[in-house]
C-alpha cells in the first residue's frame, strides 16, 4: 500500500498532509504545526506554496462551495461574497495581551476600556482562547501558510506561519503577502511570528450560511500576545480579521517592536511624486481607513507632466538610515483596496491594475463576469447585475450593488504604475509626512507644521468621520483617530508618541510633516470645496516645494499651523473658493483645543508626554491672539 504522508501529532496519532512534505518544515515550525493540530483537530494538513496551481486549487475548492465565482473577462479574476455579518474589522473584539497592563494601555482615571490598543491579562486571554479553539477546525482542512512581510529573507523583513482553515485566506494571502516555501528556508533555526486563525465552524454545522461562508461573528476574537508574537483570530474571514499579515503582523506587532527597536511601522502609503523637470520626491501619506491612502498612491495627476509611482499603500515601516535620511519600505506584496468608488474619474489607477490574478470581495458582477460597484453604473450595457448579496440588481435600486468595504486584492507589481523600488527591502528616503482624515469643517486644505513636535502634535489630534472599513459601519460622527493608527498602534499611547517625538535627533534630516483635509465642505451649501483626487497633485506640489531647498515659497502663519499664498498654489482651471478651503476661525479652533486635550486627557491622563502638554499650551497662546 502506498505510505500516506503524515505529521506524528502527541496524544493523538497521525494527522494526513495532503500537500506539501512536513520533512522540509524547519523543526519549530513542525512543532507549531503539531501542537496547533491538537489543539484544533483539522481533518488533514496542507502546507501552502503559493504558486498559482494552489491559488487555481484554492479557487476549485471555494466555487464548488459557491463563495466564489470567476469573472471571465480578466484572467485568473475572482469574486468572493461574504456573509453579511462579516464585512469589516471589528475594533472593540481587538485585543493586546501583555503580561503587564501598562505596556499596553496608558493608566486612566476612569475605568472605560482604552480607545487605543485594548489590553486583555494573559489569564483571559487563555480563558477566551480555551473556550474557542479546541477542536475548532474539526471537519476541515489545516492550511499551513508560510509568509513573509517584507522581502524574503531580508534583516528586517519578519517571517510568519498561518494556521488556517479558511481557503479564502489561502487565496488572498497569496497575493497580500509573499507566500514561499523560501520563508520556511528563511526561518531555518530561528523564530517565527505564529498566526493562528479559524473561521470557528467545525464540520459537520447545522447553522444556514450565506454563501457558504463561515463565521462566527457572535464568538468573534482577534487577539495579539505581543511578547510570544502569536496572534489568534477566531469567527470571521473578512480580510481585516483574518489576512493576519497585515494589520495584525505589520501594524500592531510591528509598531511594538518598533517601539523596542526605534523604529516605525505606521498606516501610510508611500508615493513617489515625480514633477515635469523630472525630480523625484517621496512621501509617506499616513491617514485612517477610508481616507484616501490607496488613491493617493494610484493617483493619476490632473496636472500635465507629473507622475505618481507607487510604492505602497497602506503600511510604512520606517526607519533612519546612516545618512540620516528616513527610509519607508513597504512590507506588503499587495494591495487590499476599497473597491467601491473606484470609478475612471476618481481613481483610474485602481481599475488598471485590476486586469489579471486578482480577487474582490463583496463588489457586485455583471452577466459579462466584470466586477461592477458604485460609480461604474454607467458602464452597464443590457447585462444583468448581481449585488454583493447575490441578488439581481437594476439601476436606480435603492440599496447600492456593492458593499461600502467591499475590496478589490491585487498584487503590487501587477500595477503599472509601481516604482522600480517598491520591493527595495532598504525602502526609500522620505522627505514630507502628509496626514489626513475627513474633516467636512474647519481644517484648511493644507496645513504645514511649525516643527517636528508640531507635527507629532497634529498628527496626535487627527481626527476623521468614522467610514465603512471598520464595525460598527458609518455613522458620519467625528473620531479621534491619532495618526490614522487608532485601530493598529500595538501599545501604550503616550509611549507611542513618545516614540515618535524622540525620532528627532542631531544629525537627522526630519521630513517636514503636513495636514491635508480634501474633505472640507462650504459652510452653507455643503458641497465638497475641493474636487480631489488627481487635483490634489497641486497639493502635493506645494509640500515638494516646501520641503525642497532653494524653492521655499514663503508661508502665511496661521494659530493651526504655516497656509500657503494663494499665489503659491496651482489652482489654474480650476473654480474653487480659496478663502473658504483655507479659513481658520478662532471660533472652531477654541473648541478643538478645548476637544483635543479632552481626549488626550482621557487617553493618556498623566502620561501626557512633556512635549505634547506644551505644544497644546502653544496652540493656545496662538489661538487667543488671534
Ligand atoms: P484603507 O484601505 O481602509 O486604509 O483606506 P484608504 O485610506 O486607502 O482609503 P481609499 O483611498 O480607498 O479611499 C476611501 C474613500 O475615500 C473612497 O471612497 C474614495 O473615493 C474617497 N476618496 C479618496 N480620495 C479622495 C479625495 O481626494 N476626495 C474625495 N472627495 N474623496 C476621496
Ligand atoms: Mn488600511
Ligand atoms: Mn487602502
Amino acid at each position: 500500500a502506498l505510505a500516506q504522508t503524515v505529521i506524528l501529532v502527541d496524544g493523538l496519532g497521525p494527522v494526513p498532509v495532503v500537500k506539501g512534505d512536513p520533512k522540509l518544515l524547519p523543526r519549530k515550525v513542525l512543532q507549531f504545526v503539531a501542537q496547533k493540530a491538537f489543539l484544533m483537530r483539522p481533518r488533514a494538513i496542507y502546507i501552502c506554496d503559493g504558486s498559482i496551481y494552489e491559488r487555481d486549487e484554492m479557487a476549485r475548492k471555494l466555487t464548488a462551495q459557491g463563495v466564489l465565482k470567476k469573472l471571465g473577462a480578466y484572467s485568473d479574476a475572482y469574486i468572493a461574497r461574504t456573509s453579511p455579518e462579516d464585512t469589516a474589522r471589528v475594533e472593540a473584539r481587538t485585543f493586546v495581551t501583555t503580561k503587564s497592563k501598562k505596556v499596553t494601555e496608558t493608566k486612566k482615571p476612569d475605568k472605560g476600556s482604552s480607545e487605543i490598543a485594548r489590553w486583555m491579562s494573559p489569564e483571559q486571554l487563555s480563558d477566551e482562547l480555551d473556550a474557542r479553539f479546541p477542536f475548532c477546525m474539526r471537519g476541515r482542512m489545516m492550511y499551513v501558510l508560510p509568509f513573509s512581510m517584507g522581502p524574503i529573507g531580508c534583516q528586517f523583513s519578519k517571517n510568519c506561519v498561518q494556521l488556517t482553515d479558511s481557503p479564502y485566506v489561502v487565496l488572498v494571502t497569496r497575493i497580500m503577502a509573499r507566500v514561499s516555501p523560501a520563508v520556511l528556508d528563511a526561518i531555518g533555526d530561528g523564530d517565527f511570528v505564529k498566526c493562528i486563525h479559524s473561521v470557528g465552524v467545525p464540520r459537520p454545522s447545522v447553522v444556514k450560511i450565506p454563501h457558504n461562508w463561515p463565521c462566527a461573528p457572535s464568538k468573534l476574537i482577534i487577539a495579539h500576545r505581543m511578547e510570544k508574537k502569536e496572534i489568534w483570530s477566531f469567527g470571521s474571514g473578512y480580510g481585516g480579521n483574518s489576512l493576519l499579515g497585515k494589520k495584525c503582523v505589520a501594524l500592531r506587532l510591528a509598531s511594538s517592536m518598533g517601539k523596542a527597536e526605534g523604529w516605525l511601522a505606521e498606516h501610510m502609503a508611500i508615493i513617489s511624486v515625480t514633477n515635469p523637470k523630472g525630480e523625484e520626491t517621496f512621501i509617506a501619506a499616513g491617514m485612517p481607513s477610508g481616507c484616501g491612502k490607496t488613491n493617493l498612491a494610484l493617483m493619476k495627476p490632473a496636472l500635465p507632466g507629473w507622475k505618481i509611482q507607487l510604492i505602497g499603500d497602506d503600511i510604512a515601516w520606517m526607519r533612519f538610515g546612516k545618512d540620516g535620511k528616513l527610509y519607508a519600505m513597504n512590507p506588503e506584496n499587495g494591495m487590499f483596496g476599497i473597491a467601491a468608488g473606484s470609478t475612471d474619474r476618481t481613481n483610474p489607477g485602481a481599475l488598471t491594475a485590476l486586469k489579471r490574478d486578482f480577487v474582490v470581495t463583496n463588489t457586485a458582477e455583471t452577466s459579462d463576469g466584470r466586477y461592477l460597484w458604485q460609480g461604474l453604473e454607467d458602464e452597464i450595457k443590457g447585462q444583468e447585475v448581481t449585488d454583493w448579496k447575490g441578488k439581481a440588481w437594476k439601476k436606480g435600486s435603492k440599496a447600492p450593488p456593492a458593499h461600502a468595504n467591499s475590496r478589490f486584492a491585487v498584487h503590487c507589481a501587477d500595477y503599472p504604475n509601481i516604482h522600480p523600488l517598491w520591493d527595495s527591502p532598504k525602502g526609500v528616503p522620505i522627505s514630507a509626512i502628509i496626514y489626513g482624515g475627513r474633516r467636512p469643517a474647519g481644517i484648511p486644505l493644507v496645513t504645514e507644521s511649525f516643527s517636528w513636535s508640531h507635527g507629532v502634535f497634529l498628527a496626535a489630534a487627527l481626527k476623521s468621520e468614522a467610514t465603512a472599513a471598520s464595525v460598527p459601519a458609518a455613522t458620519s460622527d467625528l473620531q479621534h483617530d491619532p495618526m490614522g493608527m487608532r485601530p493598529f498602534i500595538g501599545y501604550n499611547f503616550g509611549d507611542y508618541l513618545k516614540h515618535w517625538l524622540s525620532m528627532e535627533k542631531p544629525g537627522r534630516r526630519m521630513p517636514k510633516i503636513f495636514h491635508v483635509n480634501w474633505y472640507r465642505c462650504h459652510p452653507v451649501t455643503g458641497e465638497l470645496l475641493w474636487p480631489g483626487f488627481g487635483e490634489n497633485i497641486r497639493v502635493l506640489e506645494w509640500i515638494i516645494k516646501r520641503t525642497t531647498k532653494g524653492q521655499y515659497p514663503a508661508v502665511l502663519k496661521s494659530a493651526y499651523g504655516y497656509l500657503p499664498r494663494q499665489e503659491d498654489l496651482s489652482l489654474c482651471g480650476l473654480q474653487v473658493d480659496f478663502k473658504e478651503l483655507f479659513k481658520v476661525e478662532k471660533k472652531f479652533l477654541e473648541t478643538e483645543l478645548k476637544e483635543t486635550r479632552d481626549y488626550f486627557r482621557a487617553q493618556l491622563y498623566k502620561e501626557t508626554p512633556a512635549r505634547i502638554g506644551i505644544e497644546l499650551s502653544e496652540f493656545e497662546d496662538r489661538i487667543t491672539r488671534m
